[in-house]
């Protein structure tokens, strides 16, 4: 049998050096053992943006790029998709399996009663102009809360961490809400235990007056669907932050905050808005040519929003999904008027050699943004309904990286390319 180990001779030395390979990986520690002369630090891996280097094992969610497949623990996205619902995935993500009909209810029950914040959070919010982006208040509001949960600093008891988890679970529709509420200058809305977890959430950002609010349940469950569809996806930027800032032992709010904030940019989460933006500077359906032509032509100046994809070479699965869900929303809303527009940019990109050839396919945020405006969200605001569909992705991959004896405070290498040492010089001789 083959053995499972790479040979490499060191040309400098000419020495040999043999080193084993696990989960078809080989550990960049082991190169440390190469050294051109005794002083030398030893051979590092150099690989800025993580292209090829796996920074943990994980047992959450399974892509396969090439052929457009994403599982959650081992569950089929289009079957969690159609059967499930979004709290179910997310106990599966967080514990491991999919909860029984009493876990279900259970965890239910405890999600819906952990719902209210602090009364003083909503002050706090109170303190953001009218016209704060709402992925700010969210980041901000949610990094607050470790200052209202101190005892959340008990990252190494399981029965807080489950405490905490639970809460953002439970707590980050009110925020989320709040902040939406706060931009249109609507009185906030407190959570109402009698709706589902995504009633809940539509009843807080849509509720006029004091009589009750009735969800649509075709848009509540076209919601919970683009949560599920959001839910995790190994080791993206967001959640990379997550467990870099988490393994310095930080409390979980603190960490999640930091894949809020890594979702806020155009190239992740933000890409969703960016692609509206887009789609409203070119306007009509004639322009579509003129704006390829741009992309093709800028260099990487001018991206096509929500296309490629640094792990999906072919159609994004979520996207199939997401397609789905739009004819669903839109037979309730009436069309989003830049769908033909988006369907253009479709229709040309796929059959063009430029996007072809680097393998660009439409992302789970090219149609997620035209959904999200059919259903009457702002366009500043479809990053937070992203971070509260990748809630349980973030705190499971948290959890496990906290559980992993492999894992240490993240502290990646550099290669120092800067002066050599030299003499300080005083201002007046410089
Ligand atoms: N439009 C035009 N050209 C593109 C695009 C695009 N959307 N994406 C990549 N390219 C080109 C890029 O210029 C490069 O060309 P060349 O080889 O000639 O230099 C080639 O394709 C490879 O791209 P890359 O930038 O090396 O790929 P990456 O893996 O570093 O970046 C990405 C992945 C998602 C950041 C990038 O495709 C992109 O910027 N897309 C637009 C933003 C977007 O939709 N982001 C959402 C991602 S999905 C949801 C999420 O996870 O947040």
């Amino acid at each position: 049998m083959a053995k499972e180990t790479l040979s490499i001779t060191d040309n400098r030395t000419g020495k040999s050096y043999e080193i084993p390979i696990q989960d078809g990986c080989v550990k960049t520690a082991d190169l440390r053992q190469i050294k051109a002369n005794e002083q030398d630090f030893g051979l590092m891996g150099y690989d800025p943006a993580f292209l090829n280097t796996a920074n943990c094992k994980s047992a959450i969610t399974f892509i396969d790029g090439d052929k457009g497949i994403l599982e959650y623990r081992g569950y089929p996205i289009e079957q969690l998709a159609e059967k499930s619902n979004f709290l179910e995935v997310a106990y599966l993500i967080m514990n491991g399996e999919l909860p029984t009909k009493k876990e279900a209810e259970d965890f239910t029950h405890v999600v819906t009663h952990h719902t209210y914040v602090h009364e003083n959070v909503k002050s706090f919010m109170d303190g953001f102009r009218y016209d704060a982006h709402p992925m700010s208040m969210l980041a901000s509001t949610v990094a607050a809360l470790s200052a209202f949960y101190p005892e959340a600093k008990n990252i190494k008891d399981p029965e807080s961490r489950r405490i905490q988890m639970i809460r953002m679970i439970a707590k980050m529709p009110t925020i989320a809400a709040f902040s939406f509420r706060h931009a249109m200058g609507l009185p906030y809305v407190y959570p109402d235990n009698e709706y589902s977890y995504v009633g809940n959430f539509l009843a807080m950002i849509r509720k006029i007056g004091t009589s009750g609010y009735k969800v649509n349940p075709v848009l509540e469950k076209a919601l919970d669907t683009l949560f599920i569809l959001h839910a995790d996806h190994e080791q993206n930027c967001s959640t990379t932050a997550t467990r870099i800032v988490g393994s310095s032992q930080v409390d979980p709010f603190s960490a999640v905050t930091a894949g809020i904030t890594a979702l806020y940019g155009p190239l992740h989460g933000g890409a969703n808005e960016a692609v509206l933006r887009m789609l409203r500077g070119i306007g009509h359906i004639s322009k579509v040519p003129d704006f390829i032509k741009e992309v093709k032509g800028g260099q990487g100046e001018t991206k096509l929003m929500g296309f490629g994809h640094r792990v999906y070479k072919s159609y994004d699965p979520r996207a199939k999904l997401i397609k789905r869900v739009a004819d669903q929303v839109f037979e309730q809303t009436g069309l989003n008027p830049k769908l033909d527009i988006a369907l253009e940019l479709e229709r040309i990109a796929l059959e063009d050699e430029y996007f072809v050839s680097r393998k660009l396919y439409p992302n789970v945020d090219f149609y997620s943004g035209l959904i999200y405006q059919a259903m009457g969200y702002p366009s500043d605001y479809f990053t937070v309904l992203f971070a509260l569909g990748r809630l349980p992705g973030w705190i499971a991959q948290w959890n496990e990286m906290l559980i992993d004896p492999e894992q240490k405070i993240s502290r990646p290498l550099q290669t120092y390319v800067g002066e050599g040492l030299r003499d300080f010089v005083p201002i007046s001789d410089r």
